[in-house]
């Protein structure tokens, strides 16, 4: 069987070609990166009318990897929510066409639950074996910033989310306040490897144990502050400590809670996923860290970290699997968008 995933919630028009085990067939993205650099950020109007413009495309490069392109499409998944309204309608329309003309089943998913089920898709040979259920999920991206207790498929509880910036968006604005251009966080990754994490002490809020929300945008206010006093640093040694700090300050917060999760749940494996995993300082952090406490810490590659639509696939595959289907009247947020926030229960 091949699912057809159309992704299209924020800044990448996506298609993707996916089989019920999570074998990528294809996995296509058009970024708009370059669309949305010049404002520092998305512009949800140019980020629908560039969609519109690719999604086409993408959905042909994605299935001419089938011998009988269209024809060899057995069933459609879509984003659904959460995301920019304007934005999923162009994928959602794109994927309901598709599913009307042929006949073929339809099924909206969470982009959320995509990014969570993103570590088993299997992409070649060298994939990292896939983590067994539960595990904790932190997902930490432009536009999210949680913590999950994943049971089942069905059964994932929130344990704790962002009060206000999402880790991603922290990474973007710094970046924005010092002059390093959009997206922020793989330049500010990339400079923060020469610099000293110590060299400033930027808030870690909502440190107090037990406390497994994060809050981010009193760090940006500091960086502001950092700015407006002493100037962004002209040498690229002082710009480097000033990068290593923030996102030491990002890090250590996000680890810490993710494995205070862990702790709270009885859950030993932890996934990272969403854009920010990509980050090595988190990547290398979380390791050294949970290996000290027992836990194993499992990282998608890259490509099934950030937006995709190969994600959107498989958690749509695993709900026709699972007998489930929804009609062309599906809309955006019609189905879960978010998630209850659980009780962590006693083990
Ligand atoms: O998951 P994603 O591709 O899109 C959203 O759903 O938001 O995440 C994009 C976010 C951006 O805020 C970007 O700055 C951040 O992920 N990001 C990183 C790195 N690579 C991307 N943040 C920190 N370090 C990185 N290496
Ligand atoms: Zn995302």
């Amino acid at each position: 069987m091949n699912v057809l995933g159309i992704e299209s919630s924020c800044d990448e028009t996506a298609a993707a070609v996916v089989r019920p085990d999570g074998e990528v067939i294809s996995d296509v993205i058009a970024s708009q990166i370059a669309e949305h650099a010049p404002y520092g950020g998305v512009v949800p109007e140019l980020a629908s009318r560039a969609h519109l413009r690719a999604i086409l495309p993408v959905i042909e490069e994605a299935v001419a990897e089938l011998p009988r392109g269209l024809d060899d499409i057995d069933a459609v998944a879509v984003t659904n929510g959460p995301g920019l309204v304007g934005a999923l309608l162009v994928g959602l329309s794109a994927a309901k066409a598709i599913a009307w003309s042929r006949g073929l089943p339809i099924v909206g998913v969470n982009h959320l639950d995509g990014h969570l089920l993103a570590v088993y898709l299997r992409r070649g040979d060298d994939d990292p074996p896939p983590p067994p259920m539960p595990y904790v999920a932190l997902l930490a991206s432009g536009g999210h910033t949680a913590l999950y207790e994943v049971r089942s498929e069905e059964e994932i509880l929130l344990l704790g989310q962002t009060r206000d910036d999402a880790a991603g968006e922290a990474f973007d604005k710094a970046a924005k306040l010092l002059g390093l251009g959009y997206p922020g966080g793989p330049v500010i990754d990339r400079l923060a490897r020469e610099g000293d994490g110590l060299a400033f002490d930027f808030p870690r809020p909502m440190a107090k144990k037990g406390n497994i929300d994060f809050s981010f945008s009193g760090l940006k206010t500091a960086v502001a502050y950092h700015v407006k006093a002493h100037g962004v640093p002209e040498d690229d040694a002082a710009l480097a400590d000033v990068c290593a700090s923030f996102q030491h300050a990002i890090v250590e917060s996000l680890v810490t809670k993710a494995l205070a999760a862990c702790e709270m749940t009885g859950v030993r494996h932890l996934v990272l996923t969403g854009g920010v995993a990509a980050n090595s300082g988190l990547r290398q952090h979380a390791r050294d860290a949970a290996v000290k406490v027992g836990v194993t810490v499992h990282v998608p590659p890259f490509a099934s970290c950030t937006d995709n639509a190969a994600m959107i696939a498989y958690a749509g595959a695993r709900r026709l699997a699972r007998g489930e289907r929804d009609g062309l009247d599906i809309a955006p947020f019609s189905r879960a968008p978010g998630r209850k926030r659980g009780k962590i229960r006693d083990r």
